[in-house]
């Protein structure tokens, strides 16, 4: 055993985390080679239930589970830890939008970048709480001002791009894992652009092997779009189970090298590139260096259909921030 990996997670005893604790203590992440601590942050009336989970990660006998921290203090939370997952926070219900959760969420990522900065010298962080790429926007811009690099911090895109990967495969009635460079663009939203001309089935073209751009441009997107309502509409509750594997799926390509000639999507702080506005947590196609960095893909072709797509999703993200302006 080589060393051990400090994992915070907030929200601990909420759905996405049930459904993610026991497969970060479970090796799969990190690395069988890699022992995992938890520190586990929620909301003092949910402390209880969270005792209860904390149970049941004992009761798994996991063998590379080296310590688990409970607390309602975010401070606590963070202290010396290597990843910050920050789950906690309201889901919104049937017949919301993400964004209608902003005023409610956002103020919890203040408190939460400022403590990140405090007690963490070196941290990445993945926003997963909605809506996501503004509550990021916050928890980084308080996480800089504390002297944690912009590059740290991240929002979760890897839903949005399982799913469309997963549409696309079922369409082109290929294996998931022979579709590759799958581009979320923008917002994690109802304006996001899944970007199947840059996409590829088995190494080829996705708009040469599928053919079909009534469906590519129309029904395709709107599926990924109006993909976490769906499941809202059916379970009564939002996704959970494929929530938690995207956070895994996200640290796992930050960790490992993108193989040549290949991207997955994440919202990190635009630096300009391919026009959008600078500092908004914006999905890109990314690249991993393997030992952390993330690097945006430049120089994708975007047809005039892809780029007003881009510029309506950059357009809300705009609106985000002027709404969260005062907390910035
Ligand atoms: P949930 O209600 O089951 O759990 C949320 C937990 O967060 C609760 O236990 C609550 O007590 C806790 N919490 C609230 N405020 C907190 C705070 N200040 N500090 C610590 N914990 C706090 O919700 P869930 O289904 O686990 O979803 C959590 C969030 O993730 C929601 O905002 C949801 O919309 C979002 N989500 C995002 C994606 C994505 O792709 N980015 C996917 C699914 C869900
Ligand atoms: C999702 O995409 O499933 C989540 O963001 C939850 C939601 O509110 O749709």
């Amino acid at each position: 055993m080589s060393r051990t990996v400090r994992v915070a997670v907030t929200g601990a005893a909420g759905q996405i985390g049930y459904a993610i604790l026991p497969r970060l203590a479970s090796g799969e992440v990190f690395g069988h080679d890699t022992r995992v601590a938890l520190h586990l942050l929620e909301i003092t009336p949910a402390l209880p239930a969270l005792e209860g989970v904390v149970m049941e990660l004992q009761d798994c006998a996991f063998p590379l589970l080296d310590d688990v921290r409970v607390t309602d203090d975010a401070k606590e939370a963070f202290e010396g830890v290597n990843w910050g997952l920050l789950i906690g926070s309201k889901p919104r219900g049937k017949g919301m939008e993400r964004g209608d959760l902003i005023r409610e969420n956002g103020p919890i990522f203040v408190g939460q970048g400022q403590a990140l900065a405090r007690a963490a010298a070196d941290v990445r962080v993945l926003v997963v709480g909605n809506p996501a790429n503004t509550n990021c926007l916050i928890a980084m811009h308080h996480g800089v001002k504390g002297g944690i690099p912009r590059e740290r911090f991240h929002a979760m895109m890897r839903l949005d791009q399982n799913r469309a990967q997963a549409q696309l495969a079922l369409k082109a009635g290929v294996r998931v894992a022979e579709v590759t460079n799958v581009a979320i663009w923008g917002n994690h939203s109802a304006t996001q652009y899944p970007d199947a001309e840059n996409a590829k089935v088995r190494g080829r073209p996705c708009t040469e092997v599928i053919g079909h751009v009534g469906w590519l441009q129309g029904e395709f997107i709107q599926t990924v779009q109006q993909r976490g309502a769906e499941v809202i509409a059916a379970r009564g509750l939002s996704s959970a189970a494929s929530a938690a594997n995207a956070a895994l799926d996200h640290v796992r390509s930050v960790l490992h090298a993108t193989p040549e000639g290949e991207f997955f999507s994440a919202a990190v702080a635009s630096t300009g590139s391919y026009g959008i506005d600078e500092g908004l947590v914006f999905s890109f196609p990314v690249r991993s260096d393997g030992r952390g960095g993330i690097e945006v893909v430049e120089g994708l072709e975007l047809s005039e259909f892809a780029r007003g797509k881009i510029k309506a999703t950059e357009e809300e993200l705009l609106e985000e921030r002027a709404v969260v302006e005062d907390l910035l």
